[in-house]
């Protein structure tokens, strides 16, 4: 995670923090800027977000150059002397890192016996200690001595240029007629450079106004291929909404439209036909977080659908399971991002075995959408809030629209009666509800079948941006253990969208109430007052066909969090300790 850029022009202060506020969704621990105007240094760095740090610029419209960074903390706390950039000993050298550094202590040791200080606990600050002079001999030098992940860009009194890096850690170069930069992400360049190169691993290079170089991980000077920005600028505007997060909540319905209509493009055509030519008998589907919990409702699709061997699984644990993977498996890789490192390690070796890769998608331009045979973008729009919500719904319909057209069933028609029907949840509701939440510090989740996805899901949600503990149990595992942790200082909140599933959920709930907990209800079935007598609340949404219950009824309960966090007095846009691209294994 953090984001790193580098800027060649005038006002760098102003375009490197614009750039910062567009990468702050890889982490807002602290932010750090170095700005070189005729040879000098002019170094500024706060802790929290990057709003932070412009009180301190010192905003300047002259030519100049300069790197900034905006921090998710993998080693040392969350302080100034943490904050990038870092320095080299003579202080001549400022540089950015995204990434980690594995060999680092063992570099740190080296140096510190070369009298060199370190005045951070950063694994980064090595980058810079081994350089005392830059230029691309001394940085192939430094690279071929580190061993691990890295984004870099580089500063020097003496130099008219910047110097970067890339291995496992994304980084895009840009080149305009009057600026340069190079920044993790593409959208910095929006508004001012139109063209850019995305770097391989293990490409390195140096860029001014004048000129621009590659080199190969094996040290050659490549020639490389523009790519033309095709960026929706990111709006920061909320429209009107307090946060990201409900505005995006809000906006699944846009991304449905936007599958509908992706669904009749040829494009899109020509690739289900391409999936559809492929010959496996085994799928997999990976993912992190709430990308694994799309994963998981895609399998249960495919389950449903296909008579053929389907594994989900957490991008992280992917390796480890040993699972048979050969040129007969096709490998489905979820990401909304499309750079997060577990997902794309667990896609590589998918990739080394033979096995065919399709990807979904957020991000076009991305290293998994790139590195996939087939893409399928999601067509969300981008999500700023780090709680994936529209991104998940479009996820579950991207899923079931290809794993519908393998089975030979167009169901664009279904899903553009599923776009009338959707319901948000009642907000008057939805908020009693979250002053309730709000007064517990422990929280489960239950359902049965694809509803304890939905259970999984709901409670990743609340725990990320509530922070209050909550657990996801299949209904029917409660008695096998964690019934001993409920009390009457215990909420069960109990999915129930499959009929037949219905009564033997409820059973589960009613154990839980005998023993004191507080039970509330989340379904699209009519439920009668009996029933409802044994829950502190029955939330009912508007019903749907049964193929988009998942998607249906994730919806209040993704608002539920939300309602929740705010009720709390915490921003759910950035919760704590987390980013929104996680690049780091
Ligand atoms: C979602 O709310 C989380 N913030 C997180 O679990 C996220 O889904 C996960 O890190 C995967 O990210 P990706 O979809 O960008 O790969």
């Amino acid at each position: 995670m953090c984001g790193i850029i580098g800027y060649i022009g005038k006002n760098v202060e102003e375009n490197l923090f614009e750039g910062l506020k567009r990468l702050e969704y890889r982490g807002y621990d602290s932010a750090g800027m170095t700005v070189m105007r005729n040879g000098n240094f002019d170094t500024y760095k706060s802790v929290g977000e990057v709003d932070n740090l412009k009180a301190k610029l010192k905003f300047n419209e002259e030519f100049g150059y300069g790197i900034a960074h905006t921090r998710w903390a993998t080693h040392g706390k969350i302080t100034i002397e943490n904050c990038h950039p870092h320095f080299s000993s003579n202080g001549n050298i400022a540089i950015v890192h995204n990434g980690i550094i594995d060999n680092f202590e063992d570099l740190k040791i080296q140096l510190q016996a070369k009298d060199k200080c370190f005045v951070s606990q950063t694994d980064s600050e090595v980058v810079a200690k081994l350089l005392d002079k830059l230029n691309v001999n001394n940085l192939r030098r430094v690279l071929k001595q580190i061993k691990g992940s890295y984004a870099l860009v580089l500063l020097s009194k003496e130099k008219d240029c910047l110097y970067f890096a890339k291995n496992k850690s994304p980084l895009y170069v840009g080149k305009g007629d009057d600026c340069v930069m190079v920044a993790s992400d593409p959208s910095c360049f929006a508004g001012k450079i139109d063209r850019y190169y995305q770097l391989k691993d293990g490409e390195y290079g140096k860029i001014s106004l004048k000129s621009l170089v590659f080199y190969d991980k094996n040290d050659e000077i490549i020639e490389k291929t523009q790519e033309s920005l095709d960026f929706n600028f990111i709006s920061e505007d909320k429209s009107g909404y307090d946060h990201f997060m409900i505005k995006e909540i809000y906006q699944s319905r846009i991304a449905l439209e936007n599958i509908i209509a992706k669904f009749q493009t040829p494009e899109l055509e020509s690739k289900l036909k391409e999936l559809k030519k492929l010959m496996f008998d085994r799928i997999y589907l990976v993912g992190c977080g709430t990308a694994y919990h799309a994963g998981l409702i895609g399998q249960s699709y495919i389950r449903a659908e296909c008579n053929i061997d389907t594994f989900c699984e957490v991008a992280s644990e992917f390796k480890e399971k040993n699972f048979v993977i050969d040129e007969n498996s096709l490998c489905i890789f979820i990401s909304q991002s499309g750079e997060t490192a577990d997902t794309l390690s667990a896609l590589e070796y998918c990739k080394q075995k033979n096995a065919h890769i399709i990807a979904i998608t957020n991000t076009e331009y991305s290293t998994i959408a790139k590195k996939a045979d087939i893409n399928f973008p999601t067509c969300a729009g981008q999500e700023k809030a780090v709680a994936s919500t529209k991104a998940y719904f479009a996820q579950c319909v991207m899923l079931y629209l290809i794993i519908s057209y393998l089975k030979g069933k167009n169901n664009v028609e279904k899903l553009k009666l599923f776009k009338n029907q959707i319901d948000f949840g009642d907000d008057k509701a939805l908020k009693n509800l979250a002053e309730i939440v709000s007064k517990y510090d422990k929280i489960f989740f239950i359902g049965r079948g694809i509803d304890y996805i939905t259970a999984e899901e709901a409670s990743l949600k609340l725990k990320e941006i509530t922070y209050i503990f909550s657990s996801a149990l299949p209904s029917g595992e409660l008695k096998h253990g964690t019934l001993a942790l409920v009390d009457e200082s215990v909420l069960v909140i109990v999915i129930a969208t499959d009929e037949k599933l219905f009564n033997k959920t409820l059973n589960n709930a009613y154990e839980i109430k005998s023993r004191g907990g507080k039970l509330v209800l989340f379904t699209q079935l009519n439920v009668d007052r009996e029933v409802a007598k044994n829950f502190e609340m029955v939330f009912k949404v508007g019903l749907t066909q049964q193929d988009f219950y998942p998607m249906q009824i994730i919806l209040p309960l993704q608002k539920l969090a939300y309602f929740t966090a705010v009720k709390k007095g915490i921003n759910p846009d950035k919760p704590r300790n987390l980013a929104k691209s996680v690049t780091v294994e």
